[in-house]
């Protein structure tokens, strides 16, 4: 394959982020990160006075703010209106409603459509790493990783991005965004019938690397 275009999902804390960049960099492919466009619509939703818990009011905002992704791995950027959003996407206020915003459909249907325009555009190919790349945005991929690790391994590596913040209050929170993630009705987080499980526990950021790079490796 000329191109090639890798799927990355899984719940939060598996290091999917922190694969699918070092991925792309050593592949030499696009990276988008597609939780971030999630976060960026709850930013706006919420910047604007829009209720993220009003499903109504969010379907209607849902086509409103300009959002735009960097896909530069060493790099990537986000901005929302042309207002650089990196930093307020990762607050606590947007990750505590970025599930409720992103279960709505109309924000599902806008997201999915940005994403694929963005993977087709990507000319080398691209890693894209999300909860429904697999299973719904991308299900031609070229390869399909689903990322897992064990909730104490999740909220631990969390919490140390954090700044060691409580464990178990991290525990707590990521526990319940998943369960939100895998059970909402339109595109929940779920593994793709043909996508490989790397279960992560037990390996480092190093060795999950070298794991994906390779089975990359193998279907170029
Ligand atoms: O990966 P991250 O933790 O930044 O994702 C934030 C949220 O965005 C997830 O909890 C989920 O609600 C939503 N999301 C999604 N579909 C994706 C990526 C993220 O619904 N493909």
């Amino acid at each position: 394959v000329e191109s090639v275009i890798v799927a990355i999902d899984g719940p939060s804390g598996t290091g999917k982020s922190s694969t699918s960049k070092a991925v792309a960099a050593k592949l030499g492919l696009s990276y988008l990160d597609t939780g971030a466009q999630y976060r960026a619509i709850t930013w706006w939703m919420l910047s604007n006075g829009v209720d993220p818990d009003d499903a109504d009011a969010v379907a209607s905002a849902a086509g409103k703010p300009a959002i735009v992704s960097g896909t530069d791995p060493s790099r990537p950027t986000i901005t929302v209106d042309g207002l650089d959003a990196a930093g307020p996407i990762r607050t606590p206020e947007v990750t505590a409603k970025v599930s409720a915003v992103s279960a709505v459909p109309e924000v599902r249907t806008r997201i999915t459509d940005l994403q694929r325009s963005i993977a087709a555009g990507a000319p080398g190919g691209i890693v894209v790493e999300g909860r429904d790349i697999g299973t719904t945005v991308l299900p031609d991929a070229d390869l399909k990783i689903f990322l897992t690790a064990s909730p104490e391994a999740r909220a631990a590596r969390r919490s140390g991005e954090l700044k060691g913040a409580d464990v178990a209050a991290t525990r707590e929170l990521l526990v319940r965004r998943d369960a939100a993630d895998s059970s909402r009705k339109t595109s929940p987080l779920a593994k793709a019938a043909d996508a490989v499980e790397v279960d992560t526990t037990e390996l480092t950021l190093d060795q999950v690397i070298e794991c994906v790079v390779t089975l990359v490796e193998e279907k170029r």
